[in-house]
């Protein structure tokens, strides 16, 4: 969906086994033309699907190396698993031991398994693998370890509202893998769990999030049915909110997640233009109520002729509005969970080059926002997305552990 053009040095490896001479020009065209379109930079992408695309793409791998994890940059894969794992916190010598065994075992787990060369069965299904991960640290374990990390990292403020369950959230090294398909995602959340706790790790929580498949360049939906993730940062604006300045952090970005529990049929019995009055866009196509196209910038200052405001200040869209912030925007990445009949809701994931962003809209909407009476906020975490890595090196090479 949202893919760095630097990850486009990486070659992608097709599926070619067994494939004809002919079989495989077309696999290689169609293959070219999807990594071309995860690859291209948003601003620049077609948003509809054209006539080619009523074949289904073909499948490309995605590769694990590159400078900046293909988890953030790489197309939003509609399956995920996040975990987080604590060390036993001995002394500083030790852990800072531990968490380089820990991120060394993850990049040789997690980087054999985006090349489709694991050797346990369960994932020679054929396709290549289509996997994205995301490998970061948390900022207590940062601090006590002195690392090489970004002088924002720090944990959250606690919230009006919130009510967080601590044994589903912080951590001291977060893994987030997304993948195409939850059988996928399953084995490698088990394999590289199991090397990680071979390195020191401890299991600390686990969560599964999901989102519909969705064409290429399309906006995928949250629970209460409306697109989500519409009004992100394009690669510009993302190098100056998302990733690190020049100099050691300019790869590496922190990431903010909130799972946050959703009233959904409290929000669907909710009359359709009421609900979207409380967003701020229409429901249907994700368009502004001040706008004609969904990529159009909702204007918080337009007004109706009776001088009230045609985006209502307490639409979501207004209180989460960049025009409130200097203009600084964070990545959304976010994906749905579904607990059992009384849990569902959203996996609020999101990238920024400082979470005081995140810390002064939630501000603005834990107070104000129409949304909240179907919401509440369970868990919560911050993690320093490490810099991407080449072969050969392990994540978090440059951590100083
Ligand atoms: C379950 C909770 C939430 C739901 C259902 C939700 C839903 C939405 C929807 C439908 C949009 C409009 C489409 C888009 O631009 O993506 C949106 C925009 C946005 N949301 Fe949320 N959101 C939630 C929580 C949050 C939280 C916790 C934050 C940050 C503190 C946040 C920040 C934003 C931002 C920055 C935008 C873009 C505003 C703009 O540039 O126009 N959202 N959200």
């Amino acid at each position: 969906m949202h893919t760095d053009p630097e990850n486009r040095q990486a070659q992608a490896r097709p599926a070619t086994s067994g494939l004809g001479r002919r079989a495989l020009l077309a696999t290689g065209a169609a293959l070219a033309a999807t990594v071309g379109a995860a690859a291209e930079p948003k601003a620049s992408r077609p948003r509809r699907r054209d006539a080619a695309s009523d074949t289904p793409p073909a499948i490309a791998a995605i590769p694990f190396h590159g400078p900046r994890q293909a988890g953030v940059t790489g197309p939003q894969l509609p399956a995920t698993h996040i975990s987080a794992f604590d060390l036993p916190s001995t002394s500083a010598t030790a852990d800072r031991e531990t968490l380089r065994n820990i991120l060394t075992a993850l990049t040789h787990t997690l980087s054999t398994a985006a090349a489709g060369t694991l050797p346990d069965p369960r994932l020679h299904t054929g396709e290549p693998t289509r996997l994205a991960c995301v490998v970061g640290v948390g900022p207590t374990l940062a601090a006590r370890l002195a690392l090489n990390v970004p002088a924002e990292l720090a944990d959250l403020p606690p919230f009006p509202g919130d009510r967080l369950d601590p044994a589903r959230g912080n951590g001291d090294v977060l893994l987030q893998l997304c993948a195409a398909d939850r059988w996928t995602l399953t084995i490698v959340a088990e394999l590289a769990t199991a090397a990680a706790q071979s390195a020191g790790a401890v299991p600390r929580w686990t969560q599964s999030g999901f989102l519909p498949h969705m064409p290429p360049g399309v906006t995928p939906r949250n629970l209460f049915g409306f697109k989500d993730g519409t009004a992100n940062p394009d690669d510009p604006t993302a190098q100056r909110w998302v990733w690190g300045p020049p100099g050691a952090h300019e790869n590496a970005t922190i990431m903010v997640y909130r799972r946050i529990h959703m009233d959904v049929a409290g929000f669907a019995a909710v009359p359709r233009d009421r609900q979207e009055k409380m967003i701020g866009r229409r429901a249907t196509d994700g368009v502004p109520l001040t706008g004609t196209a969904e990529h159009d910038d909702p204007d918080i200052y337009a007004k109706h002729p009776d001088g009230s405001y045609v985006i209502p200040v307490s639409a979501h869209v207004r209180l989460s509005s960049p025009r409130l912030d200097a203009g600084a925007r964070m990545l959304r990445r976010s994906y749905n969970y579904d607990d059992g009949p009384t849990d569902r809701g959203l996996l609020f994931c999101a990238y920024m080059r400082d979470p005081s962003l995140f810390t002064r809209v939630q501000t603005r909407l834990s107070t104000r926002d129409a949304l909240n009476p179907f919401l509440e906020h369970r868990a919560s975490a911050v993690a320093y997305i490490l810099p991407g890595t080449l072969p050969g090196e392990p994540l978090g090479a440059r951590l100083r552990t």
